[in-house]
């Protein structure tokens, strides 16, 4: 399961691991909301003893602040391996330097890499992007390898630009010579939504493994999906609306369970999480519309979902 803020939280990872989920990623923590002690950062690191093994990713520009804050994580969590996040597009995260900015800053993501490879004990991972705003295979290549000689230990690629946000299809090709050109496990990810794009995914460029992101939002069956096509080519099996409320339900439970926010953002939250759940359903756009406007609380969500 791919790193997803504001989306992988302990209910959502709970309910991946449970339907077949092999490995998670804590939500990204800012270093800086970290330093400073931010609730919600802390909130953030909420774990479960059924909720191993994970990862914690950083994000960050300033390679001291980075230590200090994988330091203080550290203490808090106990992870397979730490990501550096050079990926995320967010505007106010390339402001600051951080995330995909990196990937146009090499200079800085090298010098945050070696401060924490040569203080931390842990292995070191980064998550990057096929390129800032032009395609330009030699340039990503050349970093991933230069990352590899300092000491990272895997590198997970969402195989977009930085200026593609979300949108267009994925560069196969830029992650296969990513793949060729370094020896340590390569990851890919973008645009798995099904089995079959698992495979299209590992057949193109050779990597290692898989990261699931926005095909796991609503739908936790895909983990068990892209096993079974990869070991027998057996088609998706269909998700009855009975098991999708079953499921939903247990995910909101979760969320009343774990999730410590104000009473009214939780209710949001759990709005958001009906609504992936929901959205291939027929009449969807409809109860969508229903519970953004008419639920004040859990049970108010429940009820309709309930009633469909
Ligand atoms: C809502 C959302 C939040 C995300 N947050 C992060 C993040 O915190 N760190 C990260 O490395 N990638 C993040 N990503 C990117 C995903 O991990 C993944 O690489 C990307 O969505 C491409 O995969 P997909 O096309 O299968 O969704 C996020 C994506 C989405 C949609």
């Amino acid at each position: 399961m791919a790193p997803m803020a504001g989306c992988t939280d302990l209910p959502f990872r709970l309910i991946a691991r449970e339907h077949g989920a092999k490995f998670c990623f804590y939500e990204m923590v800012d270093s800086n909301s970290l330093i400073y002690g931010h609730r919600e950062t802390y909130g953030n690191l909420k774990t479960d003893k059924d909720d191993l093994p994970i990862a914690v990713q950083l994000l960050g520009s300033d390679p001291s602040g980075m230590l200090k804050a994988a330091d203080k994580l550290l203490k808090l969590v106990k992870v397979s391996f730490l990501d550096i996040n050079c990926a995320c597009p967010a505007k106010k995260v390339i402001k600051k330097k951080s995330g995909a900015h990196l990937l146009r800053d090499a200079p800085r993501l090298y010098s945050i890499l070696e401060r924490l490879i040569l203080e931390l004990s842990l292995p070191v991972t980064i998550k990057i992007r096929t390129g800032f705003d032009k395609k330009d295979d030699d340039h990503i290549v050349e970093m991933a390898k230069h990352c590899e000689d300092i000491g990272v230990s895997a590198i997970f690629v969402h195989g977009r630009l930085k200026t593609q946000g979300y949108a267009g299809g994925v560069d196969y090709g830029a992650i296969k010579k990513i793949k060729e050109a370094v020896r340590i496990p390569v990851f890919g990810s973008g645009n798995i939504f099904s089995g079959e794009d698992a495979k299209l995914m590992l057949d193109e460029t050779g990597c290692d493994g898989i990261l699931v992101a926005r095909g796991g939002l609503g739908n936790p069956w895909i983990f068990k999906e892209i096993e079974e096509y990869i070991d027998t080519g057996a088609a998706a099996k269909e998700i009855s609306l009975a098991e999708k409320k079953k499921t939903l339900r247990k995910h909101l439970d979760y969320i009343d369970q774990y999730k410590s926010i104000s009473p009214s953002g939780k209710v949001g939250f759990m709005r958001k999480v009906a609504i992936w759940y929901l959205k291939s359903i027929p009449g969807a756009s409809d109860i969508r519309a229903r519970i953004t406007r008419k639920t004040k609380s859990c049970r108010d969500i429940l009820k309709i979902v309930m009633d469909i």
